[in-house]
């Protein structure tokens, strides 16, 4: 079994995006015995609280329920849990790289040529978070199948 984190800054927009699309991805094939998925913030601020409504609405309506999820904090103890962990920009990846040596990856080196996924936190309404799905989503299986082949 390999346990893969996805870690944005809040763990409330990106993250769980990137933890929905790859739950549904392991689950539609049967990976369930081969990965387990968590996601995680590098902050603070929303421990506890579910993903941002924009996001739970972008996922909907692709089919994929992330109303469950609840935002945690990645730190130098848990991260040891993980054998991937994948940052969804830049200063996520730095971040990381500070607390841990192991394998620590950028979504957007999946497919989009080392590109970060855009905070959209501060979006005024849901438009961008089509854009940041399919960016995710398609990384994200990206991502899978090549840990799939490298397993
Ligand atoms: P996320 O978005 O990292 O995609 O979850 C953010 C959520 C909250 C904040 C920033 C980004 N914030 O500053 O509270």
């Amino acid at each position: 079994m390999k346990n893969i984190a996805f870690v944005c800054l809040g763990n409330i927009c990106r993250s769980p995006i990137a933890h929905g699309v790859a739950d549904k991805y392991i689950k539609d094939n049967n990976l369930q015995n081969k990965f387990s998925v968590q996601s995680y913030g590098t902050a603070n601020y929303h421990i506890g609280n579910p993903p941002c409504d924009n996001s739970i609405q972008i996922c909907k309506k692709y089919n994929i329920d992330i109303s469950h999820l609840r935002a945690m904090q990645i730190n130098r103890t848990n991260i040891n849990n993980y054998d991937y962990i994948v940052g969804l920009d830049s200063s996520n990846v730095r971040d990381l790289k500070a607390m841990s040596p192991k394998r620590i990856y950028l979504l957007g080196d999946f497919g989009f040529d080392g590109a970060d996924v855009p905070d959209p936190y501060f979006y005024p309404s849901i438009d961008g978070f089509d854009d940041v799905f399919k960016m995710v989503y398609d990384s994200t299986h990206n991502f899978l199948q090549f840990i799939t082949r490298e397993d």
